[in-house]
């Protein structure tokens, strides 16, 4: 009978030695613990066990959430059979009309579906997919610290260099124009943000978002912007869209998603829009690149576009969680966070409660529950956890969460003497 071959670290080594540096370090924990909680098996080991996971942005996990004018439109789509078939490779033309229309109520875009919207596998692949294009190796990316952790590992994918810019919990994560002036390069070639900010929550204000795009206009750079967490915005603030801005349409790469603001990451379903010099060329690459994407999501997704109380109810639900949320840590001796701005994430500084790993793993160990350590987040994440507030349907039953975590981190604070 066949058996895996005995793999020794030589093994290993010499398989590894054949691989593209670039990808060589990238572990998936087969053979190496890793601590993220979207790499490997470990979070499904955990879950397995009954612990819970709050570290996917993914607004109700673990519970039942397809709208019931999705699920009716996805038993149509099975009864009628034709989602057995492949969609477009650029996405389907009935979802890109209905994203254009989309879009435009948004930001007053006037988007051609036929050359300025390309449907994704979800944005993840989007994210890498839109820098491409642009990214040769040495190349250099800009990327605000703390960040969505593929934001600094999409440019070394590519050959290129990635450049961290750090934000500061001071200036609630604004940018600080000099801190990118000080970096840049002649080998800089794009700035690669998330607007709102994965795991801050911040949504960069206009005078933030004017000052960038000055500084990619003066510099001749490609912004990528990942609007991944857009649809949610609180308390008013003002949501700007950089393509929008004057010189910025031709050298904007927007990459968005229906998982977290419309709930349906199952689905898999993302989309770019650009100007149609960009496009051409993402076009042209679509089929060896990302394929296409499953035409029943596909079907799904137009039909959670176009009812529009989706976006509604969720708004109100996730505002309501946010602030529960709030009110469970702010007030943890040893603990800091702000009211998030956005979204379905809270981001606390436990650094005088211990680092980022050690209480991340204190939380799963006490309190059964996986967070995200802030590292992965980039350097200024030291210090920091990241807890997705918006898990589970039920306030209550997220309630039963935050109070277990709520206690774990009052411990700490005891053992570590703070009233
Ligand atoms: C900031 C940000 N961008 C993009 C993504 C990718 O999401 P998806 O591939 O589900 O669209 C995520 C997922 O967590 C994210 O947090």
């Amino acid at each position: 009978m066949w058996k895996f071959p005995q793999k020794g670290k030589m093994h290993i080594m010499s398989i590894k030695q054949l691989m593209n540096s670039r990808f060589r370090d990238l572990q998936g924990g087969l053979f190496l613990t890793v601590t993220k909680a979207d790499v490997g098996e470990g979070a499904g080991n955990f879950m397995k066990a009954g612990g819970d996971i709050m570290a996917w942005a993914d607004p109700f996990f673990p519970d039942p959430a397809i709208p019931e004018s999705v699920q009716k439109a996805l038993h149509k789509a099975v009864d009628d059979g034709f989602a057995a078939h492949y969609s477009m490779p650029i996405g389907d033309f009935q979802l890109r009309q209905t994203l254009a229309r989309h879009i435009g109520k948004g930001t007053g875009l006037e988007l051609d579906p036929s050359r300025n919207i390309l449907v994704t596998p979800g944005s993840d692949s989007g994210l890498l997919y839109a820098m491409m294009p642009f990214i040769s190796p040495g190349d250099e990316v800009m990327v605000p610290n703390p960040s969505y952790p593929s934001n600094f590992l999409n440019g070394k994918l590519l050959g290129g260099v990635t450049v961290s810019v750090p934000l500061y919990e001071e200036d609630n994560y604004q940018f600080r124009m000099e801190e990118f002036e000080k970096r840049v390069t002649p080998k800089t070639k794009m700035v690669l943000i998330s607007h709102p900010n994965n795991p801050t929550t911040t949504v960069f204000r206009r005078e933030s978002i004017e000052a960038l795009c000055d500084f990619v206009i003066k510099h001749n750079l490609i912004l990528v912007s990942d609007q991944a967490f857009q649809d949610h915005i609180y308390d008013g603030i003002e949501f700007v869209h950089p393509a929008t801005l004057p010189g910025m349409w031709e050298r904007t790469v927007t990459v968005c998603s229906i998982s977290k603001g419309i709930g349906l990451s199952g689905f898999r379903i993302g989309y770019i829009y650009a100007d149609d010099v960009i496009m051409d060329v993402l076009y042209g690459g679509a089929v060896n690149v990302i394929g296409a994407s499953s035409t029943l999501s596909t079907i799904g997704a137009i039909a959670a576009i176009e009812d529009e109380s989706i976006l509604k109810s969720h708004f109100v639900r996730l505002e309501r969680r946010r602030r529960q949320a709030y009110e469970s840590f702010h007030d943890i001796p040893g603990v800091r966070m702000q009211l998030p701005e956005s979204g379905i994430l809270s981001w606390l500084n436990i650094s005088r409660l211990g680092t980022s790993e050690e209480v991340a793993n204190r939380l799963m160990e006490d309190a059964k529950i996986m967070v995200n350590q802030g590292v992965p987040y980039g350097s200024q994440g030291e210090g920091y956890i990241r807890i997705v507030t918006a898990c589970f349907a039920r306030d209550e039953d997220a309630q039963l969460r935050f109070d277990r975590i709520r206690k774990v981190l009052l411990k700490m604070g005891e053992e570590k003497g703070i009233k």
